[in-house]
C-alpha cells in the first residue's frame, strides 16, 4: 500500500444520496443510509488530555499531574494544567459539536474530581461538572458515552499501592457508584478502563506513563487488578442503572507476522493475544488468560491469581476497540514475550512513526466478532497525528482525511460483513496533551491554538462532520 493509494478522500466529498441528508442531518442519532442498526458517528476525548484545571472545585490530584511535572518525563515539559481548557469552555465544545453534526461524544471522568483521595467524601463540585456537561451533551443531541477510567488515577491511591493493590477493585466499585448513582439516570453505555494494557505495560513495565514504574511485577499485578476492578464495576453497574449496557475499551494494533515461518506465525499470535483485546477479552468470555500469552506471564502474576477466574468471566454488552496502527511480529528468543514488534517497511506512516494499515482495522474488527459473538463493538478510538500548519483560519490535513477515509472504509467493510459495529468514536475532537509526547503531536479534527484556545475546525473536521451528516454517502 502505497501512501497515494490510501490517499483517496478529498475528491469524495459530496454525498451521492441527497434524500438521506435532511432527515438524519436532524436526528439524535445519526445512521448510515443503509445502517442494519443504529451507528453512531462520535468523537473521542480523555479528561486530562483536555479538561486542563486538574484542582479546580475541590478536585485532588492524579497520577498524571505528578508524572507530567516530574522533569523529563514530557516531552518540553508539558503538561495538562491548561490543555484545552475544556472545563470551562465546554460549552462552546458541545456547540461546536452540534454544527459537526457529531451523534456520540465518548469523554471520561476524572476520577479525583469526585473523590479527591480517591475512596472517601465525594466532591459535588467536580461531580456537577459532569452533571451539566451531560445534560448540555444531551440538549445538542448528543448520546454521551463516559469512560470511567481513562488513566487518572488519583495519586493518593498511587500512594496505597495503585493498581498493584488488590483493594483497587473496591475502591474502583466506590467511584464508580458515586458517579453512576448521578449521571445514570441520563446515561446507558458505560465504558470502565481504558486500554487496561496500556496502563500496565507503559505505565508499570516500561514506565514512559505515569505512575513511571518499571517492574514487570507491577505491570501483571496492573492487569490482573484492571480485570477484577472492571467486573466489579460492570456487575454494579448493571444492578443499579436500569438499561445500562457496559462495556470495555481494549486496546488494537494490528500484528502481522514477519514471515511465514512456524516462530514469525507463534509470534504474532503472542503480539495479538498481548497487544490486542484477548488479554483482557479472553478472561471476560471465557474466564481464562490466552492461552500462550498466559503461560509466558504465570511467573509474574499475583499469587493466586487463578483462584479469581471463575468470577472474571462476564461477558460485556459490548466491547470497546481503539485502532492505529500494524506492525510486524518477528520471533526473537532475547525478548520475555518472545518476539519484537517492528515496523513494516516501506509503509507509509503517520506524525507518531505509527504505520498505517486500514486493513488491519478490518482484520482486528472480525477476528474479535468471530473470538466472542458479542452484540456490539465500537471503534472507541481511530485517528492519526500528523505535522498540521495552520494557515489563517483553515488546517489543511489532507493525510488526515486519507488516513479516516481508509480506516472508516474498513470500518463499513466489516459491518457488511456482519460485525456488529454500532459506532465509530474519531479521536480526537481535539489537538490535546497527547501523553509522554505533550502538545507536539496532533490528533484532532478540530485544532487548537494553545496560546489563545482558539478552536479551529481542520479540513478532516469538514469531511468528518459530512460522514456524520450523510452516512457512508460522503464517502463516495
Ligand atoms: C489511547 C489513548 C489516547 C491517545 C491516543 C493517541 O487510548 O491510547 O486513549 O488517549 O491519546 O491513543 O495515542
Amino acid at each position: 500500500m502505497s501512501k497515494t493509494t490510501t490517499h483517496i478522500a478529498s475528491s469524495h466529498a459530496t454525498p451521492t444520496d441527497p434524500s438521506t441528508t435532511a432527515a438524519q442531518a436532524s436526528a439524535a442519532t445519526v445512521q448510515a443510509a443503509d445502517a442494519p442498526h443504529p451507528f453512531y458517528w462520535g468523537a473521542a476525548t480523555a479528561a486530562y488530555q483536555i479538561e486542563g484545571s486538574p484542582q479546580a472545585d475541590g478536585a485532588g490530584r492524579c497520577v498524571w499531574d505528578e508524572f507530567s511535572h516530574t522533569p523529563d518525563a514530557v516531552v518540553a515539559g508539558d503538561t495538562g494544567d491548561v490543555a484545552c481548557d475544556h472545563y470551562h469552555r465546554w460549552p462552546q465544545d458541545v456547540e461546536l459539536m452540534r454544527e459537526l453534526g457529531i451523534a456520540a461524544y465518548r469523554f471520561s471522568i476524572r476520577w479525583p474530581r469526585i473523590l479527591p483521595d480517591g475512596v472517601g467524601p465525594v466532591n459535588q463540585k467536580g461531580l456537577a461538572f459532569y452533571d451539566r456537561l451531560v445534560d448540555g451533551l444531551l440538549e445538542a443531541g448528543i448520546e454521551p458515552f463516559p469512560t470511567l477510567f481513562h488513566w487518572d488515577l488519583p495519586a493518593a491511591l498511587q500512594r496505597r499501592g495503585g493498581w498493584s493493590n488488590r483493594d483497587i477493585a473496591e475502591w474502583f466499585t466506590e467511584y464508580t457508584i458515586a458517579v453512576t448513582s448521578v449521571l445514570g439516570d441520563r446515561v446507558k453505555r458505560w465504558m470502565t478502563i481504558n486500554e487496561p494494557f496500556v496502563v500496565a505495560e507503559q505505565g508499570h513495565l516500561v514506565g514512559v506513563h505515569a505512575p513511571g514504574i518499571r517492574n514487570v511485577f507491577a505491570a501483571c499485578s496492573a492487569i490482573h487488578n484492571q480485570l477484577r476492578a472492571h467486573v466489579a464495576a460492570a456487575r454494579l453497574i448493571r444492578a443499579t442503572v436500569p438499561d445500562a449496557l457496559v462495556g470495555i475499551v481494549l486496546h488494537s494494533a494490528a500484528a502481522f507476522p514477519a514471515s511465514a515461518s512456524p516462530e514469525d506465525l507463534l509470534a504474532a499470535e503472542v503480539a495479538h493475544q498481548w497487544h490486542n483485546y484477548p488479554l483482557f477479552g479472553d478472561p471476560l468470555v471465557y474466564g481464562r488468560y490466552p492461552v500462550e500469552l498466559e503461560r509466558l506471564l504465570r511467573p509474574y502474576m499475583p499469587d493466586g491469581y487463578e483462584d479469581d477466574m471463575p468470577g472474571l468471566q462476564q461477558r460485556p454488552d459490548f466491547l470497546g476497540l481503539n485502532y492505529y496502527s500494524g506492525y510486524q511480529a518477528q520471533h526473537d528468543s532475547q525478548r520475555w514475550l518472545g518476539f519484537t514488534a517492528k515496523p513494516e517497511p516501506e509503509m507509509p506512516r503517520t506524525a507518531m512513526d505509527w504505520i498505517i494499515r486500514p486493513d488491519g482495522l478490518h482484520s482486528v474488527l472480525k477476528r474479535a466478532h468471530e473470538d466472542y459473538d458479542l452484540p456490539a463493538i465500537y471503534v472507541t478510538e481511530n485517528g492519526a497525528a500528523f505535522d498540521d500548519v495552520r494557515s489563517g483560519s483553515t488546517v489543511e490535513d489532507p493525510d488526515r482525511i486519507a488516513y479516516l477515509d481508509g480506516h472508516i472504509r474498513a470500518v463499513l467493510q466489516a459491518r457488511d460483513e456482519g460485525v456488529p459495529v454500532h459506532g465509530y468514536f474519531v479521536w480526537s475532537l481535539f489537538d490535546n496533551f497527547e501523553w509522554a509526547r505533550g502538545y507536539e503531536k496532533r490528533f484532532g479534527i478540530v485544532y487548537i491554538d494553545f496560546e489563545t484556545q482558539e478552536r479551529i475546525v481542520k479540513q478532516s473536521g469538514r469531511f468528518y462532520s459530512r460522514l456524520a451528516r450523510e452516512g457512508r454517502a460522503a464517502l463516495s
